[in-house]
């Protein structure tokens, strides 16, 4: 087996899953609870929640633990223009971002809210230029993402950040693909909130974290008991906090050399796909993006048939996120960075490293796209 989908999701790591299981025996005791055996879960919690905020250069109290990326990117969004409404009902996004941000704002649509979706260049990327076209008298939140899921772009975040700050507009940043590799200061940056996910680090699937800035005091998206400082009402998943915590723990001590080496891997197989013959084309630019999202366009050979093709021989990866690959659509983000009516849309594939991927590895996908390609394809 071969795993190149670590952009969908990446492996637990065997200390992860020992912080869980400990905590699944030790901290089962309600960390509500004013006794001991609650005193101590609520305290690991706490521990926890300040790795997660000095990971992003925040306060403890503005982290709010979510069940995940979604929950959080929701979370930041809907209850947000909600409380808003009577300043404005206009909000900015752009037409490349995950599901998780598009249908929130395609739901705040049927509430009456009007919705821009700026577009991206053939990187993928939205430009400050066009956010400060897009921003009018009643733009309540802009929403962008930090790092593109399919193709790997980085948006220009502390400019956009600088700029929306100065216009007294909020900004969310989904970071589920960016927290991995980049660092981040949500001061620095102007993020007033910040999604994230652990299952994209090596932690569990389920939880993740949304950053929301200190002074802002906006309604919840789940009511309930007062957890999470009065934001988020549910019984913390505690193993998971805890296990996302040490996940956190080993990513930032491990980054760089985590960066070198999916970097390394993925300039290794772009120059061997070159060598091999294949025609192909990179989606957006590699060396300009997050160090594990590779993204390429093979003329004429339908993603759909290469992932099955590769299936068969063990080999994972993808032909756009997650949640649209097992439905085989060709992808929107594509389709926004190239035109609806590209046949790149659905003739890419995306291969996402992890720091134990081997050139071995890319070679026997390299092989197989060249063996595919000289039956399949060449002479066509
Ligand atoms: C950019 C981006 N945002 C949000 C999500 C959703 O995260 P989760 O699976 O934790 O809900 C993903 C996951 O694929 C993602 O890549």
């Amino acid at each position: 087996m071969i795993y190149f989908d670590h952009a969908a999701t990446t492996p637990v790591r065997p200390e992860v899953v020992s912080v869980i299981q400990e905590s699944l025996i030790e901290d089962f005791g309600n960390p509500s609870s004013t006794y001991a055996l609650g005193r101590r879960t609520r305290q690991h919690i706490d521990q926890s929640r300040r790795i997660f905020a000095a990971s992003i250069q925040a306060n403890p109290a503005d982290i709010i633990i979510t069940s995940c990326g979604s929950e959080s990117n929701n979370t930041a969004i809907i209850p947000t223009a909600l409380a808003l409404k009577e300043k404005g009902k206009h909000l900015i996004t752009s037409a490349a971002e995950h599901h998780a941000v598009l249908h929130p704002m395609h739901y705040l649509e049927t509430l009456g809210f009007e919705v821009t979706y700026l577009p991206v260049d053939d990187t993928g990327k939205v430009t400050l230029q066009s956010v400060k076209g897009a921003i009018r008298e009643d733009t309540i939140l802009v929403s962008l993402m930090y790092a593109n899921n399919e193709v790997g772009s980085i948006n220009p975040i502390a400019a956009i950040g600088a700029f929306l700050a100065e216009q007294n507009i909020l900004f969310h940043t989904d970071a589920v693909q960016a927290y991995g590799s980049e660092r981040i200061d949500v001061g620095q940056q102007h993020i007033d909130f910040l999604s994230v996910s652990a299952h994209k680090i090596n932690g569990p699937k389920g939880i993740g974290f949304l950053y929301r800035k200190n002074n802002l005091h906006l309604p919840n998206f789940i009511h309930g008991g007062s957890q999470e400082n009065d934001h988020r009402g549910g019984t913390e998943n505690t193993p998971y906090i805890r296990g996302f915590a040490e996940a956190v723990t080993l990513m930032e001590a491990e980054r760089k050399e985590s960066n070198r080496k999916k970097r390394e891997l993925g300039e290794y197989f772009l120059s061997g796909l070159e060598k091999s013959g294949i025609p192909f084309k990179c989606n957006g630019a590699y060396s300009e993006g997050v160090p594990h999202i590779l993204n390429i366009w093979l003329p004429g050979m339908r993603s759909d048939k290469m992932l099955i093709q590769c299936d068969l021989k063990g080999i994972m990866l993808a032909a756009g996120s997650a949640c649209t690959a097992g439905s085989l659509e060709p992808s929107h983000v594509l389709a926004a960075m190239y035109g609806m009516d590209n046949p790149r849309a659905a003739e890419s594939l995306r291969i996402s490293f992890g720091p134990d991927n081997t050139t071995d590895e890319a070679d026997t996908l390299i092989a197989l796209l060249k063996s595919i390609y000289n039956k399949q394809y060449k002479n066509v």
